[in-house]
This record gives structure tokens, sequence and C-alpha cells, in this order.
């Protein structure tokens, strides 16, 4: 039996990572305004994303999904847009170039400002504070004041995330994403290294390849795909009052959209089944991700999968699977198992980031570069194994040249963690760690779907 939902079902849940408002009334109002602003994207769009996602769970295409840990007030730049996206396409061209496979992009972008915290207080010398939760909510800075979670930050995460879209809109189909730019995405500063030269190789292959496709009468005019691309946008569903005050009924199917975003996911700390955020978001349309951490056990997923993906829709949901490099091989064979006893169709997607990271002796939260790629190689690994599809990657990253995760062909080292450590919350892949891991994943894909290739081959 399914119980009724609403857009505010969730209120009566139980509920968890919620800032403490001190003034109910400003936040209502704030609501309120909120509520009759204009969604940030469209129901139709949401529903073409799932769609290119049931690719994904069918085999035959790929989900690249990255951008920010936490977008930030302060840092909010077109030129910091731009390049986040331009180190995006890149990977997607050493993906699609590279592992002949078609690639959905959805950036962590637009929208991701909220975060969940492991304690909800500071304390620095003995002074406790509460903790920082992202710029929609409170500031980063260590006051009283700053700390104070205030709604007007609501308006300005809804601004910040409107101006973000148009600009990703406008770069992706007003002629910055054009295949024969694929030269000039490449960042000034990673011309010179061994990553970026690896990219220049490419996209004179494909360059090539273009001019080839030309000769056959295939270009930019007659053939949309070469001359722009489709770019998602996605964030942690956490802050709930925003949520809600962006979902609509889309009028041409009478359903429930949560219009702040195209793909919205759950976090690991938000997901226990009969949780508010479950509620939320088992009731709106768009295409889901969970996360997968090491403490989810079999049975309690098939309930969320139950639950969130009762029509067994594929590229619903997503599961997002971050368990630490050395644990994936361990707790990542029996959710496999148990989806396939279950017949569930999802999108398995692997994130590196968030079970490796550590505290660097000099107090930075840092990860490990090998132990990010240890994480892909295993998960891929894994999926050969079971004999199921590995069909995307979940990452933090930034076009910036920041020193926030230590290795990579730069070699950062601890020491050199200060110099460019620019994140509020945790560390991301520079540009040339996010094309070292494209070319990675490139060719586990390459091998992955020659496999499932020869598979088909035997079967028929
Ligand atoms: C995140 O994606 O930034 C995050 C907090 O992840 P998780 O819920 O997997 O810890
Ligand atoms: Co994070």
């Amino acid at each position: 039996m399914t119980v009724k939902w609403s857009p505010d079902s969730w209120r009566g849940k139980p509920i968890s990572q919620v800032p403490d408002y001190p003034d109910q009334g400003a936040l209502e109002a704030v609501e309120g305004r909120l509520r009759a602003f204009p969604p940030l994207v469209f129901a139709g769009e949401a529903r073409r994303l799932t769609q290119r996602l049931a690719e994904v769970a069918e085999g035959r295409a790929f989900l690249l999904q990255g951008g920010d840990c936490a977008e930030s007030f302060a840092e909010f730049r077109a030129d910091n847009i731009r390049d986040t996206f331009r180190v995006l396409l890149q990977m997607a061209v050493v993906l699609t170039f590279g592992a002949a496979c078609p690639v959905i992009k959805v950036g962590r972008m637009a929208g991701q400002f909220a975060k969940p915290r492991s304690a909800p207080t500071e304390t620095i010398e003995g002074n406790e504070l509460p903790a920082y939760r992202g710029d929609i909510v409170n500031g980063i800075e260590f006051t009283a004041a700053a700390r104070r979670p205030d709604p007007e930050r609501l308006v300005q995460g809804y601004n910040q995330a409107a101006a973000t879209l148009n600009l990703l809109r406008a770069f992706a189909q007003g002629g910055f994403a054009d295949l024969h730019k694929v030269h000039r995405w490449n960042l000034d500063f990673l011309a010179d290294s061994p990553q970026g030269h690896r990219y220049a190789e490419l996209a004179d292959r494909l360059t090539e390849t273009l001019d080839f496709m030309s000769a056959c009468g295939l270009t930019g005019d007659t053939h949309r795909e070469i001359r722009e691309t489709d770019f998602y946008t996605s964030h942690e569903a956490l802050l709930l009052v925003y949520e809600q005050a962006l979902t609509r009924v889309d009028s041409l199917t009478g359903q429930w959209y949560d219009c702040s975003a195209h793909m919205l996911w759950i976090g690991d700390r938000t997901r226990q089944p009969g949780s508010a955020h479950i509620e939320f978001l088992r009731g709106v349309q768009n295409p889901l991700g969970l996360k997968c951490g090491p403490s989810l056990e079999p049975d309690e997923l098939l309930r969320l999968i139950d639950t969130l993906n009762p029509a067994n829709v594929p590229g619903r949901l997503t599961l997002i699977v971050r368990m630490g490099h050395e644990r994936v091989e361990q707790k990542l064979p029996p959710l496999i198992r148990a989806v396939e006893r279950a017949g569930a169709k999802v999108v398995w997607s692997c994130d590196p980031m968030h079970g490796n990271t550590i505290k660097s002796p000099s107090g930075y939260k840092t990860r490990p570069f090998d132990r990010i790629l240890a994480e892909v190689r295993g998960f891929f690994a894994v999926h050969q194994a079971e004999g199921t599809y590995g069909g995307g990657v979940h990452f933090e990253m930034t076009g910036q040249d920041v020193t926030e995760c230590i290795g990579g062909a730069q070699a950062i080292t601890e020491e050199r963690l200060a110099d460019r450590y620019h994140t509020h919350c945790d560390p991301r892949l520079n540009a040339s760690q996010s094309l070292e891991l494209a070319f990675l994943i490139a060719e586990s894909l390459k091998k992955e779907r020659s496999a499932t290739a020869r598979r088909i081959a035997q079967a028929s």
C-alpha cells in the first residue's frame, strides 16, 4: 500500500541535517517568495535525462557527473563556471572518443550549496558555534553572526543557480561546446603538462575525424550533436524547504517535479528508510541519485529501491557507490547481487571521492589521488566480475589549478596543500587530475564495453 504523497509530506517524518533557523516567520516568508519564483528547469528536460539515464542502465551510454563539493557565493564568477564546464567537456570527449561511448554530462552545479555535516557544531579554542552548512544556509566565517542560519540566503542561492544555469545553457548551446573547438577547451596552465599533451593528441585525432565526417557531408549544420551539447544540472536535495518551494506540477503530465535541478540525489547521511529526505524524493519524478556508503546493507538498499522506484523505471534511479578504496571490492558485490536478484533496473555510478577523505598532518582535509584511482579501478573490476555494467562516475572537481587532493601527475605533496586550497568543503580534483581520471576511466570503459560485446555475441 502506498501512502499518499504531497510536497510537504516529508514534514511529518524524522529528519536529520536541518539548520536551526532562529526566526521561523522569516523562513516561511522566504518560502512563500520562492514558491512564486519561476522554475529553474522544465519537467520535460528532467524526463529527457531519465531517458538518457535509461540508456546508461542498459549499458549503452556512460554517466559523467561532477563539479563542486559546495558552490560558494564568494566565488560566483563566469570564469569559474566556464572552467569547470570546459574540464567536464574535455573529460566527456576523452570518454566519448576514447571508449566510443555516448556520455551523459551532469554538473554538480547551479544549486549545489547545502552540505551535510558530521557534527552540528564546531569548536575552536573553546568557542562553540553552529557548523557551516553551505552558503545557502549560513556563512563559513567562524563568527556567531555568520553561522546563524539566514533565510535570505535561500533567495541568493536561487538567484545564483538561475544565473549559473543561464550561462551553462549558453555555453552548451551557443557555440562554446562545438566539437570543432576541442583544442580550445585545453586550459592554458594545462597545455604544457603530460595530461595537456595527451589531450591535445586526442583532440588532433578528433579534428581529423571531424574533417573526414565533413567530407562525407556530416557537419555542425546537419548534425546538432557536433555543434552543441546537452548539459544537465544536479545537487544533493538536502535543504528540503528550498526543494519543496521549487516543486511544481508539470502541466503536461500532472506529475510533480522538483524544478531546482534536473537530477537530485540523496546523501549518505540522510538516506534512512522512512526519513524525511526519502519521503520527499519518492514523490518527485526527476531522476534520482542515492549515495551508497559502507554502512548500507543489501536488504536496506532493496527497501529504498522499492520506495524510490516502485515501477522499476530504468533511468529513474542511479546508485552512487562511495565505499572507499579499501572497501569497494568487499562491499559492492553483495549490493549488486541483491539488485540483480530483485531484477531492479538501476544505473551504477562510482563516487571515488567521499570514501577516501583523510586529514593531512597539517590539518587539511585531503584525498590521495592514487586512492581515488584505486576505487575507480576496484569499482570496474567488481562489475566485470559480476557481469554487470559500471555505468558512471561522480566526483568533485574544479577547472581551477587548486592543490586540494595530493598526488597525480603534478605530484601535489602534503606540504603544497596550502598553496591553493580554496574549497568551501571537501577537497576537489584540479583540472589536471580530472583529465588523468578521465583517461583512466576511458581505458576501463573500453575493456568493460568489449567484455559486454563479447558476452552478447556469445549469448546470441
Ligand atoms: C557530497 O556528495 O558532497 C557528500 C556529502 O556525499 P556523501 O553523502 O556521499 O557523503
Ligand atoms: Co563533498
